[in-house]
């Protein structure tokens, strides 16, 4: 895997809506995966930036969800649906029926489940997914020791995980669901390329563990490692800890210029 160390959570913005509007340039139509969270927002702006610069243009561009709460109904505005419409879909510009996601309100969760696993690889696949990193390790949903074949499928959350997900209910962890749909590591890892954005120092464990750790179910973000193109874009304070962070960053510095992520 690629780790390219930036200086803040701005750079990395910068870095990854750049490959975002690379992709969208050599395929208008691209399948963009998106997640949810404080990390991926500063890639939003960027990329909605180069929208209105007129330097890419994302209309035709398909956005597939990573994960949804269950049992919120989807106009609640922490539903990730509702999230994704107001940080993704307006600001670039793309169609509400360009958007695909898990029913999180279906009476068969397992169907709907499985529906959305389905429609995933009907639509050909995610051409790049963008990630962000839980402080246990979660990636989308896949809380430790979650199946490292997993496809989407229910999940219960960590009590750690709503702990950290309370801010956007108004700091009362009483309203954040237990329970969720998340896509399964194996299906995560479908995705033709993985981007994983890292920023702040409570990230930093959990990154070492997933770059430098063994690939273990117990840090699912390890599982990237199995992924021919994975990138990790991270900040210095989630870099802290990693100990090839020179090389890395020797290698970033060396790269040849076409090759963008
Ligand atoms: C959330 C999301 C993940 C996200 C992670 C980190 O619960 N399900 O997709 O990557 O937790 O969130 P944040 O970026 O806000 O730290």
């Amino acid at each position: 895997m690629e780790v390219v160390i930036v200086p803040d959570a701005k750079a990395g913005g910068e870095i990854v809506a750049e490959a975002m509007a690379r992709l969208l340039r050599r395929k208008p139509d691209a399948l963009l995966g998106v997640a949810t969270g404080s990390t991926p927002l500063p890639v939003y702006e960027a990329l909605a930036a180069k929208v209105r610069s007129g330097a890419v243009d994302a209309s035709r561009a398909r956005i597939a969800q990573l994960d949804e709460y269950v049992g919120l109904p989807a106009e609640h505005p922490e539903s990730y649906r509702s999230v994704l419409r107001r940080e993704v879909l307006e600001p670039l510009g793309i169609p509400a029926d360009s958007f695909m996601g898990p029913d999180g309100t279906a009476e068969d969760v397992p169907e709907a489940c499985a529906v959305y696993d389905r429609a995933l690889a009907e639509a050909g696949g995610v051409d790049l997914q963008l990630l962000g990193i839980g402080t246990d390790g979660h990636i989308g949903f896949n809380e430790p020791c979650s199946s490292l074949a997993s496809r989407t499928r229910i999940k219960t959350l960590t009590e750690q995980t709503r702990v950290d997900n309370a801010r956007f209910f108004g700091g009362d962890i009483e309203q954040v669901p237990h329970h969720v749909i998340t896509q399964g590591i194996g299906t995560i890892l479908q995705a033709r390329h993985l981007v994983l954005l890292a920023t702040g120092e409570g990230k930093a464990d959990a990154l070492a563990a997933t770059v430098e750790g063994p690939v273990a179910a117990v840090c699912p973000a390890s599982a990237i490692q199995l992924h021919p193109h994975a990138t990790v874009v991270a900040d210095e304070a989630a870099a802290s800890k990693l100990k090839l962070a020179g090389y890395f960053r020797y290698a970033y510095v060396n790269k040849p210029d076409w090759q963008g992520l």
